[in-house]
C-alpha cells in the first residue's frame, strides 16, 4: 500500500467510518463509491475534496472547521478511491495543499459558496 493511502486510511479509520463504514458503501451516511452518489460532483476527487473541506449537511460537518488540514484531507480522497481501484495512484499531493490559489478555484466551482481558505 502507498504511504498516501495508508495515512487516508488512518483518518478515514478515525474520521469517517462510523458513518460511512469500513468498505465505503455507507451506514448513517450515503456511500462514497460506486457511481449513485448523493453528490455527482464526489465522483470527481476535487468534488469529492471540498464536501469533506466544506460538509454538505448537518451530519456531514466541514472537517475544515474542525481543524483537518487539506494534505490530511487529500489522503482521504486517495483513499477513498482505492477502496474501488486496488491500482489507484493518488496525484502529487504537495502541489494542491500547498496552492491555496489552485485550491480556492476548486472550491468555487464546486460547492458554493466556497469557505475562506485560510489555512496553508
Ligand atoms: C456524523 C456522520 C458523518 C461523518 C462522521 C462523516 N460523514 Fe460524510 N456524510 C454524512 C452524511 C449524512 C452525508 C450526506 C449529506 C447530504 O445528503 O447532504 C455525507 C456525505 C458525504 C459525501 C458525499 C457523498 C455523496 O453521495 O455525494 C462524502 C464524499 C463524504 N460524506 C465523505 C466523508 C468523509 C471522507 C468523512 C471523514 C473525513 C466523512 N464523510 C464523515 C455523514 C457523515
Amino acid at each position: 500500500m502507498r504511504t498516501p493511502i495508508a495515512e487516508g486510511k488512518k483518518l478515514y479509520v478515525a474520521n469517517c467510518i462510523i458513518c460511512h463504514g469500513a468498505d465505503g458503501t455507507g451506514k448513517m451516511g450515503p456511500t462514497l463509491v460506486g457511481k449513485d452518489l448523493v453528490y455527482p460532483q464526489a465522483l470527481t476527487d476535487p468534488g469529492m475534496f471540498s464536501i469533506i473541506y466544506a460538509g454538505a449537511s448537518g451530519a456531514m460537518q466541514s472537517f475544515f472547521r474542525r481543524g483537518m488540514k487539506q494534505d490530511q484531507i487529500l489522503r482521504i480522497v486517495a483513499y477513498v478511491r482505492s477502496l474501488e481501484n486496488d491500482s489507484y495512484d493518488p496525484p502529487p499531493f504537495g502541489s494542491l495543499a500547498s496552492d491555496p490559489h489552485a485550491l480556492k478555484e476548486m472550491l468555487h466551482c464546486t460547492l458554493c459558496p466556497a469557505p475562506a481558505v485560510t489555512d496553508n
